[in-house]
């Protein structure tokens, strides 16, 4: 079982375990993204929020004022809760499929999702380290109702901004389940911090206009 003891997030902090869905890399792209908007966002939710990586980047650069942060799997919400006090960050943490539990709407959604629709040779490496919850989007249910139901939270002149892997998608494989304007942007590989493996992801950007 690979451990990220005390990862360092954009200075801030954190504790890691297998709850770990990339960490550093990864939320430093979504976070370099939203910094592209130049604005603060009032108020921003980080689903799939993990251990808190991406939720605790916008916080550590000013980005947004009020901050929710979801997942499904309650361990991960308590991680993100506890790592969240230890850096000194408020954030409002809840357990949350999709949007299920979530009342209120937003002016920017992040998310670092499940990557793979499908079982592939690079999960094998996966399967053995991490929780399913991480890396498998079984053709690709998550995205399709996240991005079904992503208007009714997204304010009007809302973004939200998705982290996907070239090696399992592409913009055509999500254009078709919203409603809203979508738009891909290049990333620069990285190595993975669980497998050692290349990367290449890419951003989705959904904008409600
Ligand atoms: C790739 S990890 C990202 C974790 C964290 N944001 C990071 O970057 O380290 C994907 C996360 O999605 C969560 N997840 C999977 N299915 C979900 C669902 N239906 N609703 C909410 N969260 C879900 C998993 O529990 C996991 O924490």
């Amino acid at each position: 079982m690979t451990t990220f003891d005390n990862e360092t997030i954009f200075d801030a902090n954190l504790r890691f375990h297998p709850l770990h869905g990339g960490g550093n890399l990864i939320g430093k792209n979504i976070v370099d993204r939203v910094k592209t908007h130049n604005k603060k966002f009032k108020r921003a939710l980080d689903m799939c929020c993990g251990a808190g990586f991406i939720g605790a980047g916008l916080l550590k650069e000013d980005l947004v004022e009020e901050l929710h942060c979801t997942d499904i799997n309650p361990k991960a919400v308590e991680l993100c809760t506890a790592n969240m006090l230890n850096c000194g960050y408020e954030a409002n943490c809840y357990v949350s499929n999709v949007f299920e539990n979530v009342r209120v709407k937003f002016d920017l959604i992040t998310v670092n999702p499940p990557w793979w629709s499908t079982y592939c040779r690079q999960m094998t490496k996966y399967k053995d380290i991490q929780s399913q919850l991480i890396w498998l989007d079984k053709d690709w249910a998550w995205h399709r109702k996240f991005l079904r139901n992503l208007h009714l939270y997204l304010n009007e002149g809302g973004v939200c901004i998705l982290q996907e892997n070239e090696t399992s998608s592409d913009l055509l494989s999500f254009a078709g389940m919203t409603q809203l304007r979508v738009r891909d942007h290049d990333c620069p590989a990285v190595d993975s911090p669980v497998t050692g493996d290349k990367i290449y992801p890419w951003i989705l950007e959904v904008t409600h206009d």
